[in-house]
């Protein structure tokens, strides 16, 4: 599945001298890629393939190495453009990497004039730098600019939208996203006109942007090519037969389901039919396909991934001194019902766990459920009764 492309460019220059790490900071190169994973891995749960390819590239990335470019693949719900934001998380909350900060999360239509039907790289470039000038304060030099912005982590995402092919019609800005894209993401000189501090004064300046240390992660759905690939393989005589797996129900019931899950079946060529250039996909050294989730991850989802509407919501009634539980049984019986929305994935929990807690934050010490605690604040359990009785 993984195409590998000869890497004869040069590793990048520390960052910027005029810039020391901050006090008491570890060598970048001591953070490794273990520790990464386990970063993200805090926000993104049952991706431990897919965070253990980012955690890499992210290494290489940071330690001024050439990533390698990622694309992720996987069904609406499973955690792409939660990665991306995950990435970000990493470089804002771990010192050593503050120079790389600057990322940029784009849908991959604001890249093309649809009417010129022209690729319109400056648009990547004009996010970044607004990342970068947050990183730099007001008077950047030109050089800090360029500096910044060739190290800039840029996730494309909904990537997918841009096929070349478009409900069995050609899609030409799809042809030219892709095609700017790759020339992008090989390495390219761009002239880029910004404003910058130079002799004390605020001019216009022309940075030529290297874009070959940059680290592209792009993210699609790819819907259509689930059901391209479930019926090749469905299709009498195709010689395949989907998995069956054990599935177990929140309240102990076993049963037999099969399951198709696009991993394990997906060939290169598929991406092709579905309308993705050759040449674009070799600019990525991994395709990775995110796991559907199971109701178990999308249980641990709820309990412990710290962006959960669980975890939101325990922070909402922190601020009235409640402390929010939910026993085990609860939560299973949430995952359970989110499991049953298999087109939204992980995004069912919310609304699941919306109707189950609404009432309590609308009414807390209304709901009779809270109990006291001796510090004089409250505690409130969501058990399975309370599930039960808001999902009926
Ligand atoms: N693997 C996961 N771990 C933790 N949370 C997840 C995961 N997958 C999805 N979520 C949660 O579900 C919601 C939707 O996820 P996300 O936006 O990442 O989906 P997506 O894969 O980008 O889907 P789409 O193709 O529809 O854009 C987010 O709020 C996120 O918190
Ligand atoms: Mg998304």
């Amino acid at each position: 599945m993984s195409v590998m492309t000869v890497d004869t460019r040069e590793p990048m220059p520390s960052p910027a001298q005029s810039t020391p790490p901050p006090e008491g900071s570890r060598g970048i190169t001591e953070i490794l890629p273990p520790e990464i994973f386990k970063e993200l891995e805090r926000g993104v749960l049952g991706q431990r393939r897919a965070l253990s390819f980012v955690s890499v590239a992210v290494y290489k990335h940071v330690t001024g190495r050439v990533s390698g470019n990622i694309l992720l693949i996987g069904n609406s719900g499973t955690g792409k453009t939660t990665i991306m934001n995950n990435i970000q998380r990493l470089y804002d909350s771990v010192p050593e990497y503050r120079w790389y900060r600057v990322q940029t999360i784009l849908n991959a239509n604001l890249l093309v004039d649809p009417e010129r039907t022209e690729f319109r790289p400056e648009r990547i470039m004009t996010a970044v730098e607004q990342r970068a000038r947050l990183l730099l304060g007001d008077r950047p030099s030109p050089d800090d600019l360029k500096n910044s912005i060739e190290r800039a982590t840029v996730c494309i995402d909904e990537i997918d939208k841009m096929s070349t092919v478009v409900a069995g019609k050609p899609n030409p800005i799809g042809v030219v996203l892709q095609q700017g894209l790759l020339t992008l993401m090989e390495g390219e000189k761009v002239a880029y006109r910004t404003r910058a501090w130079v002799e004390g004064e605020e001019r216009t300046v022309t940075l030529n942007i290297d874009t070959q240390h940059m680290m592209f992660v792009c993210g699609g759905a790819f819907e259509g090519l689930y059901d391209m690939v479930y019926d090749r393989v469905t299709k009498r005589g195709s010689g395949q037969r989907l998995r069956a797996d054990t599935i177990r129900t929140a309240d102990g019931a076993v049963r037999i389901e099969e399951r198709f899950s696009l991993a394990d079946y997906m060939k290169m060529t598929d991406l092709f039919k579905y309308g993705m250039v050759p040449q674009f996909m070799a600019r990525f050294d991994k395709q990775i396909m995110l796991n559907d989730l199971s109701m178990d991850t999308l249980k641990e989802i709820l309990l412990h991934s710290w962006d959960s509407p669980f975890q939101r919501s325990k922070r909402y009634f922190e601020t009235m001194n409640i402390e929010l539980a939910i026993d085990a049984l609860a939560a299973a019986l949430i995952a359970e019902a989110a499991a049953k929305e298999n087109r939204t994935g992980a995004r069912a929990l919310r609304d699941v766990f919306s109707e189950v807690i609404n009432p309590f934050e609308y009414d807390p010490f209304g709901s009779g459920q809270l109990t006291a605690r001796e510090d004089g604040g409250h505690r409130l359990e969501v058990d399975s009764q309370t599930v039960r009785r808001a999902l009926r």
